[in-house]
């Protein structure tokens, strides 16, 4: 018998988490996220103006096809007309940033509601907000820093598509474009803000030593992550089984994970945590036990994906939550965006950037390979969630893999 945690196929290399165990008993909640953080979150960001939460719809057609009982797919496209998920992570830590930097200056309690419903632009002005991105947190940021009326400072690698760039900047960001990868543009954020006492709204941090530059702002971001999760829950009627998260830097996995371990405890989902082979930070952290930059040349068509290092507080919980890591080719996160794009049998037509599809493409992966089934507990009575965490975020790029415009 084999004992080994690895499972590769032809196209995938599947780990599963060595300190995961089905019977194990769980903590109440995970410590870098706590329960009452996350609510906090979820019902402010549902008191926004503009909020609605994002559709979920049932995938049976292509459940059947890939052998499972139920397939639920959140559709996080449209979340406050900014295109992807990341709309929940950097407005409401910028937003919650502007309102305790407010309420000291003018000696009275002031919201984040009240600041992103534009009531302190003039103040606001007082204040810039930066951030790094590989698209879409960039992106959410300078979307949140015009509806609160501060100046935004966006950090941008040379892999982030032009589309992509021009989105941002269409918001009234400035772009500071890096020579490097991800991870370098987010250490000249970080180094920058330090300098000129800017926010700092990354959705990374190098460490959960308490004072650990950032380390605020990316719990609060993956906090507001935890929305898409108490919007699934209630309308799945059944509790998932698995969750195919996509993985950047960790912190979609890590807060969605960390709200599904909140609510469901013990029963929890089995979390399969998806890469791009040549992205796979968060693989190769669990293969050493402790956080380890990717191996490969961060190389994805998965722009969203192409992150170096893992977010240390979002470790902290993927490290615990994880049933299994799951590193996939880019020839399957092109396939995913295809078949959500044409809907097996009369399933919906969905609309997936590169990114978004991703949890698919692990699920694709590992659906005809009978190892990893047996592995994950993957079978007819499987009920999997995924979460299309982006639209096109770039029109051109899509209709060039799909072959028709979105
Ligand atoms: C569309 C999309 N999905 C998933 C992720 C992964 O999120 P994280 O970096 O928090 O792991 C990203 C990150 O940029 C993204 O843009």
């Amino acid at each position: 018998m084999n004992h080994s945690p690895h499972i590769n196929g032809h196209d995938f290399r599947l780990l599963i988490n060595p300190s995961w165990r089905p019977e194990r008993r769980y903590d109440a909640e995970p410590r870098s996220l706590t329960a009452a953080s996350c609510r906090r979150a979820v019902a402010e960001i549902r008191s926004w103006p503009g909020y609605a939460p994002s559709r979920l719809v049932e995938l049976p057609g292509l459940a059947r096809r890939l052998g499972v009982g139920g397939i639920a797919y959140q559709d996080e496209g449209g979340r406050f007309g900014v295109g992807s998920f990341k709309a929940l992570g950097a407005p409401y830590a910028l937003a919650a940033f502007l309102a305790a930097r407010l309420s000291r200056r003018f000696r009275r309690r002031i919201t984040s509601r009240d600041v992103l419903e534009g009531h302190y632009r003039e103040a606001c002005a007082d204040y810039t907000a930066a951030a790094a991105t590989d698209g879409n947190h960039g992106r959410a940021l300078a979307w949140a820093a015009q509806q609160v009326g501060c100046r935004c400072v966006i950090y941008v690698p040379p892999a982030v598509s032009p589309g992509r760039v021009a989105a941002i900047a269409a918001y009234g960001a400035e772009i500071a474009r890096i020579e490097g990868s991800y991870d370098e543009a987010v250490e000249s954020c970080s180094q920058d803000c330090r300098r000129n006492d800017w926010l700092d709204i990354t959705d990374t941090a190098p460490s959960t030593d308490l004072g650990t530059h950032g380390l605020t702002a990316a719990r609060r971001v993956m906090a507001g992550y935890a929305t898409i999760i108490d919007e699934a829950l209630p309308r799945m009627g059944s509790a998932p089984t698995h969750f195919f998260a996509q993985g950047g830097v960790g912190g979609f996995a890590a807060g969605a994970g960390a709200r599904l371990w909140q609510q469901l405890g013990d029963s929890r989902v089995r979390l399969v945590v998806v890469e791009p082979h040549r992205a796979a930070c968060l693989f190769a952290s669990a293969e050493a036990g402790e956080p380890r930059p990717a191996g490969g040349d961060l190389e994805t068509v998965m722009q969203g994906l192409a992150c170096g290092e893992v977010s240390a507080p979002a470790w902290d919980i993927v490290r615990q939550a994880a049933t299994a890591f799951l590193t996939i080719d880019d020839r399957r996160a092109v396939e995913a965006m295809r078949l959500l794009a044409s809907g097996a049998e009369d399933d919906p037509r969905l609309i997936a950037g590169e990114t978004g599809g991703a949890g698919l493409a692990g699920l694709l992966a590992v659906a005809d390979d009978a190892g990893a089934r047996a592995a994950l507990g993957l079978d007819r009575d499987s009920r999997v969630l995924l979460v299309g965490t982006e639209t096109a975020t770039d029109p051109k790029r899509y209709a060039e893999l799909v072959g028709h415009p979105p």
